[in-house]
Order: C-alpha cells, then structure tokens, then sequence
C-alpha cells in the first residue's frame, strides 16, 4: 500500500486529537484513500514532558527543521500556534515543496497573504480547516460549497470559551472567573486566554472568514473588537426580561453607498440577539455561523469550535485532502487568487442580524 509521511509541529491538545484519530479511524482512512497516512516525526518542546505515553520515541525530535528536512515527510502540520516561529516553519516548508496543513488562525490573519503567495508559488498548498470553529466545515463550505454563490454577509459564534463562559453565566450565574478556569480545564481556551474573553481570537478568525468570503484583506485592528470582560450577571438579567441572549459574535457584511464600490463592515462584540434565535440556542462551547448568499439563502454551519477531537478532525480531514491530491498526482486545489485589501471600514453600523 502506498504511504504519505507526515510530520507534526507542535503536541498539545489537538495535535494529540490529531494523533488518535489518525490512529482510530486507520482502517477507514486507508480504505478511503487506499494509501496509508504514516506519522514520520512529531516535534515538541520537550519530548519528556508532552511525550505522548505510546509514541515511538524514534518520533520525536525538538527540532523543526527535522521535519522539513525529511524527503519523506510531504505535508508538514503546524499545530505550534503563535506567530513568528509558525510562519518561520510554514516558510520554509512551502520552499522546500512541501504542503501545510495548519491550525493557527493568529499566523493566517497576520501573514495569511505572504503564505498564500509562496504556496502559489511553488505549487504546494496550505490547508486550515481547524482555523475557525475547529472541527465545523466553514472553510470548505465557504470555499468550495458556496463557490458558485456570492455572499453579502456572516455572522456567528466563532469562539468556544467566551460562548462557554456567557451560557455559564446566563444559566447558572457563575462569575466569569470560574466559568473561565472551566473552559481552560476542558481545553477550548487560548494558551493566554485574553485573547479568548478580549474578542481577539475572533477577530483573527473573521479575517480569515472574510478572505473567503469577500476576497477581502483584513487584519484584526481593522475589526472594531469588544471582549466580554465588562459583562455583568445583570446584564443577563435584563437581556432576559427584554426576550433575549446576550451572545459576542463576529459580524462581516458587504455595504456600498451610493452604488460605488462593496466596503466590508466587520466587527466582534457582545449583541442582544432575540431569545428565539438559532443562534440564542447556541450554548456551552459550539460555534455557529450564519451565512446570506445571493443564491441559497440564509444558511448556517453549527458544532464544536474548539477541543481536541473536533478540532483534530478537521486537521486530519485536511490531512486526507492532501494525501488524496499528492496521490492522484495534482499539485492540490487552484490556489486562492490575492485578496483585495478593503476599500473601506464602516465599523460602527448598527448590528442588523
Ligand atoms: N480558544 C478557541 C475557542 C479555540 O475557544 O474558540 C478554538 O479556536
């Protein structure tokens, strides 16, 4: 049977998703693809203390170059999150010709367009499904479901903790702080979870939404962010009494005035929604996200945007994609064209959802 080697970058939570689905689901997989996914390095900071029990020690190496050294390693994972050393090895994986799969929407968002140039460059290509709601099918959806569709807007519950946090808070009452240490128990927070309550996180995952969706350049400090910090257990309270839920979501839509060209309003902050919408009934750590497009309509994506098993699913299933493309021959999909930078911000609209 054929093998596609692949190396892993980073073994936290969901390299670890990664690893044992690749493990449990190896009959499917292999039937699937009629190649076999073999693991040849796994690079970690300290072999000894994030060594997964049943590895082969062989594996496991603290150097990344180890894996983009390897000929027999085609498609290097980067599960290392942060920026500067991810991009370091996403480089010059890319330049050595091999294909990425990555998680890390902070990279995507910051140096997402340098990435996507060298990849179109060199033929190879970059995958990220897990970079926003973990192990929800947006990318693929937006990409390559809706690609004949032309959407005007999104908007959802793109992060796990602070969506976890606000049902802790609405339902049960508890303090943000108990509610947050929970959420990092179960693993759905950031490594520095201000990114998660500041609206951070989902702002970087917007500006990923919004390269597919809209071709659009954006950055996070284009995206007028508000965190959850300053809610209070009364606000809740009256959220309630009015009829409805107090949810952060992240919103981007097209708006032109006067018929001159679209701009992209895009903003993350806590909303009233109605106590009876799809999204109020979005609780504990899922996401969902709601799309208008010209063609179908209203639709929305919803399931769980963090923790090890979804977000690893995703990773693998990139992994699949890329294995069945190596093997079929094809230097993977046609690479996304340059996103546009924004013509304009109209980040103070009222929120219309
Ligand atoms: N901290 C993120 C969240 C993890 O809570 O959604 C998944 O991106």
């Amino acid at each position: 049977m054929r093998e596609v080697g692949i190396g892993i970058a980073g073994f936290g939570v969901v390299g670890g998703g990664v690893l044992s689905i690749l493990r449990k689901h190896a009959g499917d997989i292999e039937a699937r693809l009629g190649a076999r996914i073999v693991v040849r390095r796994i690079a970690l900071r300290d072999p000894e203390k994030g060594r997964p029990l049943d590895v082969d020690r062989a594996l496991l190496t603290t150097r990344l170059e180890d894996l983009v050294e390897d000929p027999e390693i085609a498609v290097v994972v980067e599960l290392i999150g942060g920026v500067d050393q991810a991009f370091d090895l996403v480089r010059s994986a890319l330049e050595r010709g091999k294909h990425v799969v990555t998680a890390n929407k902070a990279l995507l968002a910051a140096r997402g367009e340098e990435i996507f140039r060298l990849a179109r460059e060199k033929g190879v290509d970059v995958y990220y499904e897990a970079a926003v709601c973990g192990g929800v099918p947006i990318i693929r959806t937006l990409r390559e479901a809706l690609a004949s569709d032309r959407i005007n807007a999104l908007h959802g519950i793109v992060n796990g903790t602070t969506n976890f946090i606000l049902t802790a808070m609405a339902e049960r009452g508890e303090p943000i702080e108990t509610a947050l240490a929970e959420a990092q128990r179960l693993g759905y927070a950031e490594a520095d979870p201000t990114l998660d309550v500041s609206g951070g996180d989902a702002a970087q995952k917007l500006c990923v939404l919004a390269q597919l969706a809209f071709g659009a350049r954006i950055r996070p400090q284009d995206v007028l962010t508000e965190g959850i910090m300053s809610l209070k257990p009364e606000d809740f309270r009256w959220a309630r009494e009015f009829g409805y839920a107090l949810k952060l979501l992240a919103v981007a839509r097209r708006t032109s005035s006067n018929g001159g060209p679209d701009q992209l309003e895009a903003r993350v902050h806590p909303a009233f929604i109605p106590a009876g919408s799809l999204l109020a009934g979005v609780r504990g750590a899922m996401n969902a996200v709601v799309l208008q497009s010209e063609a179908l309509g209203p639709s929305m994506l919803y399931g769980q945007g963090a923790g090890a098993m979804p977000t690893g699913s995703a990773v693998v299933s990139d992994i699949i994609d890329l294995t069945r493309n190596i093997l079929a021959g094809s230097p993977g999909r046609v690479p996304l064209p340059p996103a546009k930078p924004l013509v304009g911000l109209r980040p103070h609209d009222e929120v219309r959802c």
